[in-house]
């Protein structure tokens, strides 16, 4: 079958040999006649594929055992609602950190049940960029400081986790949206109280939520969510039942599981983080040698997975789509809020289709740019 090279934000591409194994280990699994949809989420079948999907999640990553993998339904968005319903102390003050579309939506929903302070400045001239951790303003009394790892609409991320016990602030959790880059690089975690992301993107399909819980400094098993939070968004219950106080989306725990073999079996986490820097200077070095092509992030806090760029005649811009896409490069439209273009190259992306792109790139400037001056 030929497929596309699909540029999409999420739901992203999966490697073929993933689609190819879920479409036997789905239908079959382990020889016992039953889909792994039909098992019973309690049952030991079951119980074995969230056992071992946690387990990867952890030697992938490097967790220490102050980490419980939790599985959740409801998305990123759901994520951002029900943190504060869990986390937020007596006097209901959480900060957030605003770097762009995601981080803004995030301290947006806060809003509804929380004292809400934004503790960083958007510079408001220059390349986009993200302020320095010293002069944030963290509050002392914070329950938490949300921070979204890598903004998937404006192309702007996070090199390293921030650590703000520089400005003092060592005691307070980070709670992180990492929807879009976990899985993509080796990453610090030792300051994290909780992190999240949808799988669809870097590691399955939609419907699952993947949670990185830090007990040492988040205590879900004490610390219960306001009564207005529904039962089924308790992170208490969620760790008190191993991730199946209600039916988890069993599918799509399979398919992660999946995909994080593929990931082993790519190398690891830090293997697949060289490929993911190799695509992205690809992309970005092509960009800042171009005549025709622009990106507006300072290259301290370009994103790796989601490259965004303009077209300097953006005439120019449904012409470049239709010719991507009879090249079989889809899904390059960018978001609707900042306009131009964008190439998510998460980790089902191989170098092929960048360089596949990287070749449309040229040839359209070449055609439509260099002729037209
Ligand atoms: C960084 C980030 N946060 C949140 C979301 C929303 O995720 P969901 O649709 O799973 O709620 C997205 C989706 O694109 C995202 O990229």
């Amino acid at each position: 079958m030929k497929r596309p090279f699909n540029f999409g934000a999420g739901p992203a591409q999966l490697p073929e040999q993933v689609l190819r194994r879920l479409s036997v280990e789905a239908i079959n699994w382990k020889g016992s006649g039953m889909a792994v949809a039909e098992l019973p989420h309690r049952g030991k079948l079951f119980q074995e594929i969230i056992e071992e999907t946690k387990l990867l999640t952890a030697s992938l990553l490097g967790l220490p055992d102050s980490f419980e993998v939790m599985f959740m339904q409801g998305g990123a968005r759901g994520q951002n609602a029900i943190i504060p319903m869990n986390l937020l102390n007596e006097n209901k003050k959480c900060d957030h950190v605003v770097t762009g579309f995601w981080s803004r939506i995030s301290a947006s929903e806060a809003l509804k049940y929380a004292n809400v302070w934004v503790a960083n400045k958007i510079p408001t001239t220059g390349l986009k960029s993200i302020q320095t951790v010293s002069e944030w303003e963290v509050r002392p009394d914070s329950s938490y400081l949300h921070l979204c790892a890598n903004e998937t609409v404006d192309g702007i991320e996070f090199r390293e986790i921030p650590d703000l016990t520089a400005i003092g602030r060592g005691t307070i959790p980070l709670v992180i949206d990492a929807s879009s880059n976990l899985f993509t690089r080796k990453i610090n975690l030792k300051n994290v109280g909780l992190l999240y992301a949808g799988a669809q993107k870097n590691i399955g399909i939609a419907g699952l939520t993947v949670i990185l819980l830090n007990k040492k400094i988040v205590d879900v098993e004490s610390q219960d969510c306001l009564t207005i939070c529904p039962s089924v968004f308790s992170y208490r219950n969620a760790f008190l039942n191993n991730s199946c106080y209600n039916t988890p989306p069993t599918l799509a725990i399979l398919t992660t599981k999946l995909m994080l073999e593929w990931i082993s079996e790519m190398g690891g986490v830090a293997a697949v983080g060289e490929q993911n820097e190799k695509k992205a200077k690809a992309m970005y070095d092509f960009i800042d040698n171009s005549s025709l092509y622009s990106n507006d992030v300072d290259a301290s806090c370009r994103s790796l997975v989601n490259i965004k760029f303009f077209i300097k005649q953006s005439n120019l811009e449904t012409n470049f789509l239709l010719g991507a896409e009879e090249r079989g490069l889809i899904n390059l439209k960018g978001h609707p809020s900042v306009g131009g273009i964008r190439a998510s190259l998460y980790n089902s992306m191989p170098m092929e289709g960048v360089l596949r792109l990287l070749d449309w790139m040229s040839l359209f400037e070449k055609e439509y740019y260099y002729e037209a001056h």
